[in-house]
């Protein structure tokens, strides 16, 4: 197994994390290289009525910037939003985005940097696994992010995620071009966060941490400490965040080890449960959360015999008082135990029927996971082939 001594780590985001941050965005937004006048900035409908999104924007004014703001932004979103808010970026004549928001508004944002500055469709860029991604060139415009959600760790991320109505698939965007120049993590802006919103978020948050930790060949020094320290701090305080979400040391814990994740899933990536929630997502439309709490479970109760030692690790990290004295395989085990009983405490051990999906897309499922999103089950500690793979969305199911 890689160990990962000799390896490239590669974290380029400036991160402003703590509560009350945001006062800063201003000033780290002026400060960005060619001195930007006019800011693009996107949000969602609910973080303005929520009252959330004017802080920025004066933060914005005050610093002497022109502020466009776009507060449409779609979750979920599909490659046509993108290009739609692309259209809206070059004809305001902005030099830089700004994104105020979750996974989704933060993602639109890294993806419109792309689209408003090259020629072909946001689709033509996403990296699908049987067909390689057009060149994306560093022309790409300049993204500052404001995290509203503890989850997704896009702040840290090189990805932008979406779906293709079209072609009813889900996909990444990967390029280093849109790491956010600056990300601003200030969990006092979580406080209103709906517990729901809060397990599902802070659940996928913690799979970055497991998947980057399980990814085999992509795991290094570096990004097993990270992923061990988000796993941790994750499976001690969310499910107390998830009870009680006006604690802002609480809302500190999980905003903190959902960055970590993200910055684990940037320098190791995800595996199998993520390959698996991508094309479901796009073919039931449930939220990216969710599907992933979905497959988590089925998966590494098929995936932890390839990897007792890598599990046994995971159950000390978690409960280690628990293990003691376990040998290797029941120390593995209980990894996944723990992994299942923390996502039923959160109310996210979840199944597919819950949502209505009908199980006659199963057999469709198989054929994406096997075919566009085929990657991630080559970086797994055990290779599934078709027919495990539906034994999985069955268990799921
Ligand atoms: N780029 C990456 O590295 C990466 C990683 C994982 C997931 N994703 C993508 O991110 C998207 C999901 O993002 P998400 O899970 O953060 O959810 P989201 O951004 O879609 O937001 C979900 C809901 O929460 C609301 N919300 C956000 N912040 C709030 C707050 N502070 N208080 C109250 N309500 C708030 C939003 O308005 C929205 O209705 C998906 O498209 C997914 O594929 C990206
Ligand atoms: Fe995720």
């Amino acid at each position: 197994m890689k160990t990962g001594k000799s390896f490239k780590a590669h974290q380029p985001v400036d991160l402003y994390f703590g509560s009350g941050e945001l006062v800063k965005l201003g000033e780290v937004v002026a400060a960005l290289e060619g001195a930007p006048k006019k800011v693009f900035l996107l949000t969602m409908p609910e973080l303005v009525a929520l009252g959330l999104v004017d802080g920025a924007v004066s933060s914005l004014k005050e610093a002497g910037l022109e502020v466009v703001v776009f507060d449409k932004v779609k979750p979920e979103p599909s490659c046509t939003h993108v290009d739609e808010v692309a259209a809206l970026v070059r004809e305001s004549g902005a030099q830089v985005l700004v994104a105020f928001g979750g996974g989704s508004v933060m993602d639109v944002a890294k993806a419109a940097a792309i689209a408003a500055t090259h020629p072909e469709p946001t689709w033509m860029y996403v990296n699908l696994s049987n067909r390689p991604p057009l060149d994306i060139e560093a022309v790409t415009l300049p993204v500052v992010v404001v995290s509203t959600t503890s989850g997704t760790g896009s702040e840290a991320t090189p990805y932008a995620v979406m779906s293709n109505d079209e072609t009813i698939q889900k996909g990444t965007i990967k390029s280093s071009y849109i790491f956010p120049r600056a990300a601003i993590v200030d969990p006092s802006l979580t406080l209103k966060l709906p517990p729901r919103l809060t397990a599902a978020t802070g659940v996928d948050a913690f799979c970055h941490a497991l998947e980057s930790f399980i990814n085999i060949p992509n795991r290094n020094a570096f990004s097993i400490m990270v992923a061990s320290e988000a796993m941790r701090t994750l499976y001690k305080s969310l499910p107390a965040a998830v009870a009680n979400g006006a604690d802002l040391a609480l809302r500190e814990e999980v905003a903190w080890g959902s960055t970590l994740a993200g910055v684990a899933i940037a320098n190791a990536g995800t595996t199998v449960a993520h390959g698996m929630a991508q094309p479901l997502g796009a073919r039931a439309h449930l939220s990216h959360a969710e599907t992933v709490a979905i497959f988590t479970v089925p998966v590494l109760r098929n995936t932890w015999q390839a990897a007792t030692g890598l599990f046994a690790e995971i159950a000390s990290l978690l409960d280690p008082q628990r293990v003691l004295g376990f040998s290797e395989e029941a120390a593995a085990e209980a990894g996944v135990d723990m992994v299942e009983e923390f996502f039923k405490e959160v109310g996210m051990f979840i199944k597919m029927k819950e949502f209505g999906v009908k199980e006659d897309i199963l057999s469709d499922l198989v054929g994406d996971i096997t075919g566009y999103m085929s990657r991630p089950l080559a970086q797994h500690p055990k290779v599934f082939n078709a027919e495990e793979v539906m034994k999985i969305l069955k268990e799921a199911y």
